[in-house]
């Protein structure tokens, strides 16, 4: 696999605080990679490092096994399409001009076999926002989400292949929400790019990721799979972080009405060890909290009957089954 972004022994000082420790992390190319932590942890400045809006006070940041130090600033810039919370839409432009910039200015727009007015429209399609609506119109005419989906097109229309998100989506409401992160998968699937989604919301870390890394207070504690951080959280404040997500709406579910979506397994072998019971009537949150010391657990019914058993895997399937059908 070849490397995307790398970051050997990096460290950020301010005004002699350090803000970020010894960082040391390798994202794959086509990567959907999460950095989430709370806030003050180091996250924005840690992705900042990799478009050069900060530089490190030691250690290398590497572009596509490239030093970032090595890239003429500007070039660098243009492979890494970059979206905030706060999108900076210029209020005097079109929709349509606000997605062309970048293409525009790079001189792309213009280059053979570009048809940059199909470009806009194929992108605002893509995001279903119908092009004879929205082409021509002013951002102060469109609400929160559509501008947030403007932003993430205006980045990725110039087509480069890492993306940075920083809280892109923390500012919006729940559905809106939902469907930006159904669509950033969406377009992740298709353009196969390396992105580096930063957010403070596990249930949204959970829900991207292919790789999770958490920061506390500068710290780079924990780089796993989504299951991984599940099963076998580093230490105390990865655990009481997912947690703190386990208060979340999805969660008291019981696992009742999960195992309708997703049937109960099998005993899944010998090789796997069944520790403790749970009632079908319990929520997914006493199941998680289980699954953090068990592999698999039995589920009964009011009578002590075994129903099924559960492990992380299903628990894994319920939540994205739940995110597709939201
Ligand atoms: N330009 C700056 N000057 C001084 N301190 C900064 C600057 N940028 C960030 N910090 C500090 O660095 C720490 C980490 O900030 P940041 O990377 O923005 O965290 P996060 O994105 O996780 O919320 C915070 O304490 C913040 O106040
Ligand atoms: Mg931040």
């Amino acid at each position: 696999m070849t490397a995307a972004i790398r970051f050997e022994q990096v460290s950020k000082s301010f005004a002699g605080k350090e803000v970020v420790n010894d960082l040391n992390l390798t994202i794959n190319q086509g990567e959907l990679f999460v950095l989430v932590g709370n806030s003050g942890s180091g996250k924005t400045t840690s992705i900042k490092m990799i478009n050069r809006l900060v530089d490190p006070t030691a250690g290398r940041v590497y572009v596509n096994e490239q030093l970032t130090t090595a890239y003429d600033i500007q070039k660098l810039r243009w492979q890494i399409g970059y979206v905030l919370q706060q999108i900076a839409l210029f209020p005097n432009m079109t929709v349509a001009k606000n997605i062309g910039l970048i293409p525009e200015i790079q001189g792309k727009a213009k280059s053979a076999g570009w048809d940059q007015t199909k470009k806009i429209k194929d992108l605002l399609q893509e995001v279903n926002l119908d092009p004879a609506s929205y082409y021509n119109r002013y951002p102060s005419e469109l609400s929160g989400g559509e501008q947030q989906r403007i932003g993430i097109l205006r980045a990725i229309a110039a087509k480069p292949p890492i993306v940075l998100m920083d809280e892109p989506f923390s500012a919006l409401d729940p559905l809106s929400r939902t469907n930006l992160q159904d669509l950033v998968l969406k377009l992740h699937q298709e353009m196969n790019n390396t992105i580096v989604f930063v957010t403070h919301d596990m249930n949204e870390a959970l829900k991207l990721a292919d790789r999770i890394g958490i920061m506390q207070n500068g710290n780079l504690i924990q780089v796993a799979e989504p299951q991984e951080i599940l099963r076998n959280p580093a230490n105390q404040f990865v655990h009481e972080f997912f947690r703190g997500s386990l208060g979340n709406d999805i969660y008291q579910t019981s696992l009742h009405e999960a195992s309708l979506f997703i049937r109960l397994s099998k005993h899944s072998g010998q090789n796997v060890k069944v520790t403790g019971t749970i009632s079908i009537d319990a929520k997914l949150a006493k199941l998680i909290d289980l699954l953090s010391s068990a592999e698999e657990v039995a589920v009964q019914d009011e009578k002590g009957e075994i129903l099924g058993y559960a492990n992380r895997q299903w628990v894994m399937k319920y939540l994205s089954e739940l995110n597709r059908n939201h």
